[in-house]
């Protein structure tokens, strides 16, 4: 493996498992970007959403994601909003080969909703409600997520095994 892969997609995709999964078959460290923000910052998510709200939230995530930089190839999971704030996408795209889990509403929407407490975008929300600013979110960012160099269509049984044979396939990565 000679480059980064960033894992981009929406809340509930599955990012985090999966980058961890694919660091075991690519021998490599993996990294998630909102620990690494509640390190930095000695806070976590949800209070940094708390004290500073979402635009101060969006400077330390673009800053975190700018001050990642590891010299072994690895794997880092940024957080749903990543790709589309500032020229997120565009530098994700400079630094690494990104992958885009993608998924639809319902897929999602089963994975958050048990969840919801822990993701401020959708704490204290009712179920109409995140299926209102899912779809909304989605639209939004959908423009960004389809930056990435590979695309992924959940659900996809060992989504893991999937994403290494095509990355390596031809020694691409
Ligand atoms: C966010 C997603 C979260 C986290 C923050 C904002 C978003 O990451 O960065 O709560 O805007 O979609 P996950 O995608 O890992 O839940």
């Amino acid at each position: 493996m000679k480059q980064h892969i960033v894992l981009v997609g929406m809340p509930g995709c599955g990012k985090t498992s999966t980058a961890k999964k694919l660091a075991r078959l690519f021998k490599c460290d993996w990294y998630d970007l909102d620990m690494l923000i509640s390190d930095s910052t000695n806070k976590s998510i949800s209070q940094l959403f708390e004290d500073l709200g979402e635009e101060k939230f969006r400077e330390i995530e673009r800053l975190e994601l700018q001050k990642w930089q590891v010299d072994k190839p690895s794997i880092l999971a940024t957080g749903g909003g990543t790709p589309a704030f500032f020229d997120n996408m565009n530098y994700i795209n400079a630094i690494g080969v990104s992958v885009y889990l993608e998924a639809n509403e319902k897929f999602l929407y089963d994975r958050l909703s048990s969840k919801k407490d822990e993701r401020p975008m959708f704490s204290g929300l009712s179920e109409g409600d995140i299926r209102v600013k899912l779809s909304k979110i989605l639209a939004q960012r959908e423009f960004f997520y389809k930056k990435a160099k590979y695309t992924f269509k959940l659900p996809i049984k060992a989504i893991e095994q999937l994403i290494y044979k095509e990355l390596t396939r031809n020694n691409s990565i």
